[in-house]
């Protein structure tokens, strides 16, 4: 199964910030054969990020997206308006829209929906806060998590997720999951997906790992079995440390 590591920029980078990134990353490409790699930019920087990106394989994601059509909702973007500027996949559900700006578990499964239905992948975000893990209920959490975004999906649709667990603890804490903790998260959200979609479906997700991710650590990751890439939000700012960082996982899982 083809690695995803995905670059979340977050609130960094301006479109000119962006066009020197891409084109110094497009410099190492033969490097990242058989790695899917995406760079995730903010909403202003898409189209200079698309327009470097255009004939190469590093595709381009969004952060976020608003599940409406059109229409009065000040400051939103919708998946058509993604789709045009170039976007392959989409950040839903981040700890930090979570957290930081309230969004509930029913919005992220109204916005994975608004992703299949203009032909984006979502890429959802899960994954529980220190408090939750110290009280020994992090596969609860996971499971309210996954059962509300994916309720109304088919499995041919779950079939093509990419799942990012994203301890929220370990971002940008400098203070990554183990890899036991890692293992043990995916393989419940492998289960979970093999139980309530079907074994082709479960297989056909990509579970990423995400939280203080760099070069030295990814493939501790990318070797568990379930476990088919990262996000990645720190080391992906500098295009020389996330070449570095996907070329380091290429090795881990190819040898
Ligand atoms: P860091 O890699 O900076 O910990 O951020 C992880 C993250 O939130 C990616 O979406």
């Amino acid at each position: 199964m083809k690695l995803v590591i995905a670059a979340n920029w977050k609130m960094h980078k301006t479109g000119r910030e962006a066009k020197e990134f891409c084109l110094e990353l497009l410099q190492k490409e033969d490097d990242y054969k058989g790695v899917e790699v995406l760079i995730c930019p903010p909403f202003t920087a898409l189209s200079a990020a698309a327009a470097e990106l255009k004939d190469s394989s590093v595709k381009l994601g969004a952060q976020n997206l608003y599940p409406g059509a059109q229409g009065a909702f000040t400051g939103e973007i919708s998946a058509a308006m993604l789709k045009e500027a170039g976007v392959k996949y989409v950040i839903i559900g981040h700890s930090e829209r979570r957290h930081l700006m309230g969004e509930d578990d029913s919005l992220v499964a109204r916005k994975i929906e608004a992703a299949y239905e203009n032909g984006l992948n979502p890429i959802l975000c899960i994954g529980e806060k220190e408090e939750e893990r110290e009280k020994g209920i992090t596969e609860k959490v996971l499971k309210k998590q996954l059962a509300a975004a994916l309720e109304k999906l088919e499995p041919g649709q779950v079939k093509s997720l990419v799942i990012a667990y994203e301890p929220v603890w370990a971002i940008g804490t400098g203070k990554a999951a183990s890899a036991d903790d890692a293992a043990s998260a995916a393989d419940f959200i492998y289960s979970y997906l093999d139980k309530h979609f079907g074994k082709d479906a479960a297989a056909g997700v990509r579970i990423q790992y995400g939280g203080s991710v760099k070069a030295e650590n990814i493939g501790s990751f990318v070797t568990l079995e379930h476990v088919h890439g990262a996000l990645v939000g720190g080391a992906s700012l500098e295009a020389g440390s996330f070449s570095e960082l996907v070329r380091a996982a290429r090795k881990a899982v190819e040898g």
